[in-house]
């Protein structure tokens, strides 16, 4: 088989002074094949952009600090790059969108200028071609007469299309991954489907491999192969969206899917999930999921489950499924 193009290993991420750090990123794991689609799923606060910004190593320090692991990346170890080697990678290698692209434009720049200049950061195409790329782009993601658009500021575009800018903008360079954090949540319905189509498309146009972050398994569902669920810093389920929706081994997998909002079904949107995700370095010992687990048993008090496979490509850690299928698993890792 081939490497995988990302390779999260054992990533540790403290925040705070080194003698009282707490620990807010805790021994996540997981890989994208290159061209594949990975989701990362979690309520608010479990951990999802501070993994996404580890990859590119754009994690705020101070506070914050990778504390341990490794992020391969076409098998190098970007974690072992000096920093100055680090904007080579960012946007010709691996870009990021974020969830409020205004907040990444220049207002007093038009559109043909802030793509001219995602485009010349990695390349050393001349004005006429660097033109006919921008309009190119601005034609890959949907803009309407992109010649005429070129001279635009931001304010004159919607939401939708400024998050179809910011689009065109990261992958102005074919970048081999695309990071996309939470990219359609600040959108309406229609638009936000709009833009998870113009995900699909790029991955098929330019091949490149994405990484979605959202707290809606459905949007996941859309645009990815796998999940990544992940609670209070940890991965605690990983596995092929199929799986996922039939056979969820753990318990806030579980409680996601019921939450997951339906068009047909408003009384769906109305489910929550009890309680609420421990603030960072508050759980000691045990399943981090232990407070609000409707399954909980005495051990996942006092012993942290470590991630147990469930069949050749899903893993959970969940002490209560792992001994309810014990007859078909067996132990991986301890986290
Ligand atoms: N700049 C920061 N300084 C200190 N702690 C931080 C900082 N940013 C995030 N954290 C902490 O790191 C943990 C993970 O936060 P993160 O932003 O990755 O969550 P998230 O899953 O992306 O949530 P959301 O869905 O709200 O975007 C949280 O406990 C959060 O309080
Ligand atoms: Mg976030």
């Amino acid at each position: 088989m081939n490497a995988p193009l990302l390779k999260v290993e054992n990533l540790a991420v403290d925040v705070g002074a080194k003698d009282g750090a707490i620990r807010i990123i805790d021994g996540v794991s997981f890989e994208i094949e290159a061209g594949g689609a990975v989701g990362i799923v979690g309520e608010s606060g479990s951990g999802k952009s501070m993994t996404s910004l580890s990859i590119m190593r754009l994690v705020p320090e101070p506070p914050c600090r990778i504390a341990e692991g490794s992020v391969e990346f076409n098998g190098v170890n970007l974690l072992d790059l000096p920093a100055s080697k680090m904007p080579e990678i960012r946007g010709r290698d691996i870009a990021m969108i974020f969830q409020e692209p205004m907040s990444s434009l220049n207002p007093v720049m038009t559109i043909g200028k802030q793509i001219g200049e995602a485009i010349m950061l990695h390349s050393s195409l001349g004005g006429s071609e660097r033109r006919a790329r921008t309009i190119e782009l601005l034609k890959l993601v949907g803009i309407p007469n992109p010649e005429g658009r070129l001279d635009a500021y931001p304010h004159q575009f919607s939401g939708g299309m400024r998050q179809r800018v910011m689009i065109a903008m990261a992958v102005a360079c074919s970048p081999k991954l695309l990071i996309a954090d939470e990219p359609t949540t600040a959108l309406d319905v229609t638009i936000q489907a709009q833009v998870l189509d113009l995900m699909h498309k790029i991955r098929k146009t330019l091949n490149t491999a994405v990484l979605l972050i959202s707290h809606d398994l459905g949007v996941i569902a859309d645009v990815c192969e796998r999940v990544i669920v992940m609670y209070a810093g940890r991965v605690v389920e990983d596995a092929d969206v199929r799986s996922i929706f039939r056979s969820p081994s753990h318990p806030y997998t579980r409680a996601l899917l019921q939450s997951i909002p339906r068009v047909d079904d408003d009384r769906a949107r109305l489910f929550q999930i009890p309680g609420s995700v421990p603030p960072a370095g508050t759980i000691k010992t045990g399943c981090p999921f232990y407070s609000r687990c409707p399954l909980r048993a005495d051990k996942c008090a006092t012993e942290v489950p470590p991630m147990f496979s469930f069949g050749s490509s899903h893993r959970a850690a969940c002490w209560v499924t792992a001994d309810a299928l014990s007859g078909n698993r067996k132990k991986e890792t301890v986290q």
